[in-house]
């Protein structure tokens, strides 16, 4: 079928052409004006029927979700707000769909009611827009990396090893729960597990984009990665996708210059391409904040925000700067923090990065050389024997949307720290061949895709900008 797509109708269809439609009913007024939506852009195209010619059977199946071919004439749009509209000879209905049962009723739904039916959302407007403007997100990454020269590398998803040394991982097994294989000491026996061994879901795919670097100089991934943290915050999920670029011969400043750049360009893709959804999502976002008190509401408009970002060069200082500034801090001389900040070793929370961000600096921030006792074994010692060569930028309303570093390419120390940290070297024989072979300096960082598709929709929760949000109690 030869179906025109709405959002090119809209813009640039030649007045007088015949043409051929497809797409799900909005609304039907008067028994004559669908508004009709094929999920290629916010604005609905409006279809006129030929009441007079038009079987009144076939009236009545022009519902509120029903899926319809509408074939006619484009012609100039007698209504404002449209260029153009349809005078439609023939509709053909392709997929009923019952006016009385169907969920998405023609009505402003809250974000909460249209989490319980994820399975219908992306048929709203907001919807629409956030997942058009995420696909356009990850193209932008990939973009800008592909035209750096690095190499986009597929980490492992099942893995035998914990990059990050949390331990919250989901264990993959096809073991029978139920009838455990046990060892002699009691203790289930995975040697006759699927991989002979104990499997997780990945955490990161840093290690294994490490050993890509050390090899073609600049890598990326781009995957889903797993973490069964229990947080049931407005950041986190369970199942979520990160970009994690890892470079050789480059340091620390390398590391944040790369993140910076990579930032501002994406958001610059979204300000060029996607106009007419982050307008919706901004107005979207106003009537939101109107049900905010008046100083919680933000100075700037969504693509204000967003413009900010590209147009200025982020913070930069040291963890122990921001300390300082955190100590003489309004909110934390006052206890207002709910955790208060006591000194050199505290691990900065949502709350302490976001007073950095949104009222003391008023732009993203980057901060580096963190306490080695908060970060991972990966990370390279500083010479002050106390900090490592970490960094985190901390953005406006979400906090951190980047964790990275410069990592321990000094095989004597990284294996000294991995022991103080209880991290198996036998079990990581294989990542430090890095280091026992040709081992550079090197660095590179995670970017949380949720989080910065949340920055650049202006959604205030992360379970809204993935299609199937899995957080703790939901796995729909
Ligand atoms: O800071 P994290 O834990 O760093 C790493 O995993 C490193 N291996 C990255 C690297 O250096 N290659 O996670 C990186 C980012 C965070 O800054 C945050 O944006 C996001 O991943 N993130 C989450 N996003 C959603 N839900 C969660 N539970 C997340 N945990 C981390
Ligand atoms: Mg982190």
């Amino acid at each position: 079928m030869k179906r025109a797509r709405i959002k090119a109708l809209l813009q640039s269809g030649v007045i007088g052409e015949k043409t051929t439609v497809c797409g799900w009913v909005r609304t039907f007024r008067n028994n004559q004006f669908i508004a009709l939506n094929d999920g290629t852009t916010v604005k609905p195209l409006q279809v006129v029927v030929d009441r007079e010619n038009t079987d009144e059977a076939l009236l009545k199946r022009i519902t509120t979700g029903a899926a319809i071919k509408a074939v006619g004439t484009l012609v100039e749009s007698q209504g404002k707000g449209q260029r153009v509209e349809i005078a439609a000879d023939e509709i053909e209905i392709l997929g009923d769909s019952d006016a009385e049962s169907y969920p998405l009723q023609p009505k402003k739904h809250s974000l909460e009611f249209l989490r319980e039916i994820h399975h219908l959302r992306f048929r709203t407007n907001t919807f629409g827009a956030i997942f058009r403007l995420r696909n356009s997100i990850a193209f932008a990454i990939h973009k800008f990396f592909y035209e750096q020269g690095f190499v986009y590398i597929h980490s492992p998803i099942i893995t035998g090893s914990d990059a990050e040394g949390a331990g919250e991982m989901f264990q993959v097994t096809n073991l029978d729960l139920d009838k455990l294989p046990l060892t002699e000491d009691g203790k289930a026996d995975y040697s006759k597990d699927f991989f002979n061994k104990q499997t997780n879901l990945t955490v990161s795919g840093q290690l294994e984009a490490e050993l890509g670097a050390l090899a073609f100089g600049d890598v990326y991934t781009f995957g889903p990665t797993f973490r069964a943290e229990n947080s049931n915050t407005s950041r986190h999920l369970a199942e979520f996708w990160m970009i994690e670029p890892e470079m050789a011969f480059s340091d620390i400043h390398d590391n944040m210059d790369n993140a910076e750049a990579m930032l501002k360009y994406v958001i610059k893709y979204c300000l060029e391409h996607h106009q007419e959804e982050l307008e919706f999502l901004e107005q979207r976002l106003l009537n939101e904040e109107k049900q905010k008190p008046q100083n919680e509401r933000s100075e700037m408009s969504l693509r204000e925000k967003l413009q900010f970002i590209v147009d200025n060069d982020f913070e930069r200082l040291k963890y122990e700067e921001a300390i300082e500034i955190l100590l003489r801090s309004k909110p934390n001389k006052k206890k207002k923090f709910q955790f208060v900040i006591e000194g050199f070793g505290a691990d900065l929370q949502s709350e302490h990065e976001r007073y950095l961000v949104e009222k003391h600096f008023k732009k993203p921030v980057i901060l580096i050389d963190y306490p080695k006792e908060i970060k991972a074994f990966y990370m390279r010692q500083n010479d002050d024997g106390r900090t490592v060569a970490a960094m985190d930028i901390l953005f406006p309303g979400i906090g951190e949307i980047v964790g990275g570093s410069q990592r321990e390419e000094r095989l004597d120390k990284l294996m000294q720290r991995m022991d103080e940290m209880d991290v198996s070297q036998e079990e990581m024989d294989w990542f430090l061949d890095t280091r026992r072979y040709g081992t550079c300096e090197h660095a590179g960082y995670g970017l949380g895709f949720e989080r910065l598709v949340q920055f650049v929709t202006g959604m205030s929760n992360i379970r809204d900008v993935i299609p199937s949000p899995r957080y703790p109690g939901h796995c729909e």
